[in-house]
């Protein structure tokens, strides 16, 4: 199966979840990320704002902040690379491109996601064998993953039975450690 044609798959499937399993998918995500002790220890996390059908990350973003880490979100650029700024509490949100939610706080630039202990990425599916993710086809996660280090935690949300075999990679796809899914969290490599 190509990219295209698993993108189509998993976007199907998506939209099929009922809305009480996708609220119960989200809390339990973010419950099992809150539960560890690499998640409770980042002091600076870098995610992202959920939107459409992808596992709720507000919830998620909320929690980090209010037990106290800094909390970065991606601004999307014009050339599809990662921008990062600082959310600051639901009030510090606004419509940037293509409607993405996106902090209003200071663009701290491409490169502040070096800067993170755990990053916690979206993906429409991960490969069990090896980490590598599928995303929505603008590399913007290649680039930014590209960036951090091998010993900090990558996390890719997903729905159940997002986590698959045979995803396919090209040379610039940039694997994750973890893969979220609401039945727990699974160590990758
Ligand atoms: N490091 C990079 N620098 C420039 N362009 C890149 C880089 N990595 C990927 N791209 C571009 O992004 C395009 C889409 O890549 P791909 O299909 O892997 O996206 P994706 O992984 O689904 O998206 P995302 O990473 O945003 O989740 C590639 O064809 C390539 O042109
Ligand atoms: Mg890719």
């Amino acid at each position: 199966m190509d990219k295209l044609e698993l993108r189509r798959k998993v976007a199907q499937a998506r939209r099929a979840i009922p809305a009480e399993a996708r609220r119960s998918a989200a809390a339990a995500i973010r419950e099992n990320l809150l539960d560890r002790p690499w998640v409770q220890m980042a002091g600076l996390v870098a995610c992202y704002w959920s939107t459409g059908d992808e596992p709720d990350t507000h919830g998620l973003v909320f929690a980090l902040w209010k037990h106290g880490a800094t909390v970065i979100l991606p601004v999307l650029r014009e050339d599809d690379d990662l921008d990062w700024a600082v959310y600051d509490g639901p009030d510090t949100l606004a419509p940037g491109r293509r409607g993405l939610m996106e902090p209003i706080d200071t663009r701290r630039g491409v490169e502040a996601i070096r800067t993170a202990a755990l990053v916690i990425a979206p993906a429409l599916a991960v490969d069990r064998q090896t980490g590598v993710r599928l995303g929505r086809g603008g590399g913007s996660y290649d680039r930014a993953l590209a960036r951090v280090g091998p010993n900090v935690p990558t996390v890719a949300l997903l729905h159940e039975g997002e986590l698959i075999d045979g995803v396919p990679a090209e040379p610039h796809d940039r694997p994750v450690r973890y893969a979220a899914l609401p039945s727990g969290i699974v160590a990758i490599r």
